[in-house]
């Protein structure tokens, strides 16, 4: 099976974790893409949706999914998104799309997160993929130093030769070469740093379920 057809079913097989006639949290990336086609397909069954990012909305609203702000919601059952690297115990690196912050949001607002991933993205140390720190664009220099000074070597994101701006305007710091033994307090020491918005490390709050698309089928990790 390719890459997009490993996504394709993982996509599938949360629309089982989709609660009837509530509201569900909606993640960013191609893999969350195929979430959400999947979701147009059942959208009747479905109260509304509430976006992590500007391009999530977009599609959702496109299917015809009404896309509430999260400011309208208290409650809702269930999250579902991708990640960039997963651990067996649940601990993400996400915000490859730039998109952690309101991921991280939203997520707090639901009782469960399912991460939909292809196999390739388990690994049992987090960190050979560059972990996204979202920053203050005056603090980016700070910040990058002080990242630099745990070990990594942190990199401006880019895009046609200009900082990416994030949909809440701020910049992304990726921190090359991390080996995060300890996501927990990692999350915990980056998130101190003056001038952070949010690291990309989900570990305080991590995976409740994650259904991995392997050869063999879809495999469930809780
Ligand atoms: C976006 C994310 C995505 O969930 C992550 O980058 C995985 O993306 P994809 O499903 O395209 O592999 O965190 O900010």
């Amino acid at each position: 099976m390719t890459q997009d057809e490993l996504k394709l079913v993982v996509a599938q097989a949360a629309i089982a974790y989709v609660v009837e006639g509530e509201i569900v949290g909606v993640g960013t990336g191609s893999t969350a893409n195929f979430f959400i086609d999947e979701l147009a397909k059942i959208k009747h069954k479905v109260k509304a949706a509430v976006a992590s990012s500007e391009v999530t909305a977009a599609r959702l609203r496109s299917h015809g999914i009404t896309v509430l702000d999260l400011n309208e919601v208290t409650s809702m059952p269930v999250y579902i998104d991708g990640a960039d690297e997963i651990t067996p115990q649940g601990a993400m690196i996400k915000g490859g799309g730039a998109a952690l912050t309101r991921e991280k949001i939203v997520a707090s607002v639901a009782e469960k997160f399912v991460c939909i991933a292809d196999g390739s993205k388990l690994v049992d140390v987090l960190g050979k993929f560059p972990l996204p720190v979202e920053v203050i664009p005056m603090s980016h220099a700070v910040v990058a130093r002080k990242l630099n000074a745990l070990g990594g070597e942190a990199r401006l994101r880019m895009k046609d030769g200009e900082p990416l701006l994030t949909d809440n305007g701020n910049m992304i710091l990726d921190v090359h070469g991390m080996q995060i033994l300890d996501p927990l307090t990692m999350e915990a020491e980056i998130n101190n740093i003056v001038g952070v918005v949010t690291v990309g490390l989900f570990a305080r709050q991590g995976a409740n379920v994650c259904l991995l698309g392997t050869a063999e089928g879809v495999k469930t990790l809780q």
